[in-house]
C-alpha cells in the first residue's frame, strides 16, 4: 500500500499516520521529521534547511526529491509506505510521479485531511513534540501521561521552533499558495480521498479508515 497524506500544518497528519502504519504495516515517511533529524545531526542538508524550516518556508525541491527517492527505495519501504509532508507543491508532485514511474510503482490513495485555520492555530500552538522520536502530543487535547515526557519513548517534549505564532501564519500562507494546488493535482488523477480532520483523534481515525475502505478495526489487505 502506497499512500500520501496531505493537509495543512497541524491537521493531524503525524498523529493519524500511526493509525495508517498499524493498518497496513508500512513505514511512516515524514519529510518534516527527516529534515528535523538532519538539522539535529548538523548534516550539510540540515545546516542548509534549518533557517528555511524555522521560518516556515519550503526547502528546495531538488534536496527533497533526493531525500524521498532514497528513503522510498530503502528495504523497509518495499511493501509500501505512507508519505507525510511530500509532495508539497505541484513540482514535487510531478517529480514524485516521475520517480514512481522509474521504480515501476503507483500510489494507491492520496488522503487530504482538511481543517479550518482557527483549529489549526489551536493545535499548533499547544503541540509538544518528542525531541527523540518526533511523536506529537498536545498540552490540552492529548496531554502526555507524564508531564514533559513522550508517551511513546519517554524522550523530552519540546516546542518546535516553527510552532511559534508568527511562523504558523507564514506556514498557512505557504500551504494555501504552494500545497493546496497539490490536492487538485491528485483529484485530477482520481486518487484523492477527502477526510474531515475536525473533532477528536479517534473520530478522525474512524473517518480515515472509512475513506481507505477499512472497517472500524481495520483489516490488512
Ligand atoms: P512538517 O513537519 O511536514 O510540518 P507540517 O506539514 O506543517 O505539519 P505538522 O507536522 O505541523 O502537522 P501535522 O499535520 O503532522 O499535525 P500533528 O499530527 O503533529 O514540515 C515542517 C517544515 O519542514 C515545513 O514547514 C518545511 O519548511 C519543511 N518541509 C517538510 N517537507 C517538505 C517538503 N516536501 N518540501 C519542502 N519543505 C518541506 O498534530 C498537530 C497538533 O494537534 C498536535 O499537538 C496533536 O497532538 C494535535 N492533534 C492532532 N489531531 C488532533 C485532534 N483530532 N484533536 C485535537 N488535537 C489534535
Amino acid at each position: 500500500m502506497r499512500l500520501v497524506l496531505l493537509g495543512p500544518p497541524g491537521a493531524g497528519k503525524g498523529t493519524q499516520a500511526a493509525a495508517v502504519r498499524d493498518l497496513y504495516g508500512v513505514p511512516h515517511i515524514s519529510t518534516g521529521d527527516m529534515l528535523r533529524s538532519a538539522i539535529a545531526a548538523g548534516t550539510p542538508v540540515g545546516l542548509k534547511a534549518k533557517v528555511i524550516v524555522d521560518a516556515g518556508n519550503l526547502v528546495p525541491d531538488d534536496i527533497m526529491a533526493e531525500m524521498v527517492r532514497e528513503r522510498i527505495t530503502a528495504p523497509d519501504a518495499r511493501p509500501g509506505y505512507l508519505l507525510d509532508g511530500y509532495p508539497r507543491n505541484v513540482t514535487q508532485a510531478t517529480t514524485l510521479e516521475a520517480i514512481l514511474l522509474v521504480l515501476g510503482q503507483k500510489l494507491d490513495h492520496v488522503v487530504h485531511l482538511s481543517l479550518d485555520d482557527a483549529e489549526i492555530v489551536k493545535r499548533l500552538s499547544g503541540r509538544r513534540t518528542c525531541a527523540s522520536c518526533g511523536t506529537p502530543c498536545h498540552v490540552t487535547a492529548a496531554p502526555p501521561r507524564v508531564a514533559g515526557r513522550c508517551d511513546n519513548c519517554g524522550g523530552t517534549l519540546v516546542q518546535r521552533e516553527d510552532d511559534r505564532e508568527e511562523i504558523i501564519g507564514r506556514r498557512l500562507e505557504v500551504y494555501r499558495e504552494r500545497t493546496a494546488p497539490v490536492v487538485e493535482f491528485y483529484r485530477q488523477l482520481g486518487l484523492l480521498r477527502e477526510v474531515d480532520a475536525s473533532g477528536p483523534v479517534a473520530e478522525v481515525r474512524q473517518r480515515l479508515e472509512a475513506a481507505l475502505g477499512q472497517g472500524a478495526h481495520g483489516t490488512k489487505p
